[in-house]
């Protein structure tokens, strides 16, 4: 069997390497992919991920099985619709079950009417009504824009005055500009972060281990928001009557609701999470799989995942088992400024070996040699698994700091609030 991987980043890297481990599966292909993932006998094809028509025409002509999508803006763009029109198999949501991750409205609206608990929020396209709604909630308020804005369209805000700010930034100064045509308000929720995701067909549903990503730039959460710093599964910390109880008010409502509205999800659902103190509540949903999360969660599949794939999507009960002990734990290493500007083409340390797996994200060859170089913000993560938190630390953080990381940065502090 041969498939098909789209995207480019470390989460592509991680779901290719994984389907190549198959037993049936031949070749898998990335298109666009990045250079890094050749080093694991992964085939890049240079197609992006706007080209739809490209892209089946590459699927028809190499026989690929199915095809799984891995960002979010090809999901918003119909690119599941677009293979399902010409008869081809995808792994992903249609356009319309992806609007649970593309419109933030659009999500809660869901939410309210299935009895999903998230924070109460109001909705704005104008900003007089939104500094009104900011001033009579008080602070602290979190202002998200509707649209996909590369996961820094959220702003926490301790006060009321920041909350005006971004919302006027959003609304008036067209800072994410249609994605934040609308802005969505929503009460502070206090508590641990978690994200739970599953593999899913309409209202079957397999859950996966938890996850805890680390969003902020720097050590101790702080600085900017980013695409995520590093990660780790399953969250020792979290008992499972919290997964019990996610799957029971969270999942089963949300996939029984889309299927009544006329949009069944087929897919990767990634619920992101806060354990209030009255139960998880809903900050957000994506369509797709998480990058970092998919990294560190991907190793502990210990079953077929092609194969587990083909059984959803042909509606047969899949056999999905995971690594029942240790932590998975990964450190992404990001180039120097990011999530601002930062450079590209620095060198990269060479791939590692043994019991610790790099996955590339922005990695490119160097003209006329196979020397990866930096291509990106975030570039390479590290990847291992051990007994316990604090000795994949250990592992990560000893190989890190026998690799030159010149021009490049990473948290130093990936798992620490479970090891306490
Ligand atoms: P999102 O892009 O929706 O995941 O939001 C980015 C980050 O903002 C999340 O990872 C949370 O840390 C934080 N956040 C979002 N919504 C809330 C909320 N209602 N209460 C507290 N923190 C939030
Ligand atoms: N790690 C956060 C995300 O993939 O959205």
């Amino acid at each position: 069997m041969k498939l098909l991987v789209v995207g480019s980043g470390g989460r592509e890297h991680a779901i290719a390497k994984k389907l190549l481990e198959s037993k049936d599966v031949e070749n898998v292909f990335v298109a666009p992919g990045n250079d890094g993932m050749t080093l694991d006998s992964l085939e890049l094809v240079n197609i992006s991920i706007s080209e739809h028509s490209k892209l089946i025409e590459f699927a028809k002509a190499n026989d690929i099985a199915w095809t799984f999508i891995g960002p979010d803006d090809a999901l918003a763009a119909g690119i599941v619709d677009d293979f399902n029109q010409a008869g081809l198999k995808a792994f992903g949501p249609t356009k319309a079950a992806a609007e649970l991750e593309w419109s933030k409205d659009f999500a809660k609206e869901i939410m309210v009417k299935y009895g999903v608990p998230t924070a109460a929020y109001g909705t704005f396209s104008d900003f007089e009504e939104a500094k009104a709604y900011i001033e009579k909630q008080g602070a602290p308020i979190v202002v998200k824009a509707d649209g996909l804005a590369l996961g820094k369209g959220v702003v926490v805000a301790e006060t009321v005055e920041q909350a005006v700010e971004a919302a006027h930034e959003m609304l008036l100064d067209n800072k994410f500009g249609d994605s934040g045509a609308r802005v969505v308000i929503e009460e502070f929720l206090d508590g641990e972060e978690f994200s739970l995701f599953a593999f899913v067909n309409g209202d079957k549903f397999y859950i996966m281990p938890t996850a805890q990503d680390h969003k902020r730039a720097y050590d101790g959460d702080k600085g900017p928001n980013t695409g995520g710093m590093g990660a780790y599964a399953p969250v020792p910390h979290l008992p499972q009557s919290v997964v019990d109880q996610s799957v029971e008010t969270i999942i089963k409502p949300v996939l029984k609701g889309m299927i009544a509205e006329g949009r069944p999800y087929l897919g990767v659902l990634y619920a992101g999470l806060i354990l209030t103190a009255d139960g998880p509540k809903v900050i957000e949903f994506n369509s797709r799989f998480g990058d970092p999360e998919t990294q560190i969660i991907l190793p502990r599949l210990t079953s077929d995942f092609a194969q587990n794939i083909t059984d959803i999507l042909d509606k047969k009960e899949p056999t999905i088992t995971w690594l029942d002990e240790g932590v998975t734990l990964g450190v992404v290493v990001a180039s120097e400024g990011y999530p601002l500007g930062y450079e590209k083409g620095l060198p990269l340390p060479e791939k590692t070996a043994g019991d610790i797996i790099t996955y590339y994200a922005g990695a490119k060859f160097a003209e006329n040699s196979r020397a990866l170089l930096s291509n990106g913000g975030r570039v390479y993560m590290l990847v291992t698994t051990a007994d316990t938190v604090s000795a994949a630390q250990e592992k990560i953080y000893d190989q890190l700091e026998k690799q030159d990381t010149t021009g490049f940065f990473y948290r130093t502090d990936i798992g620490s609030k479970a090891v306490k």
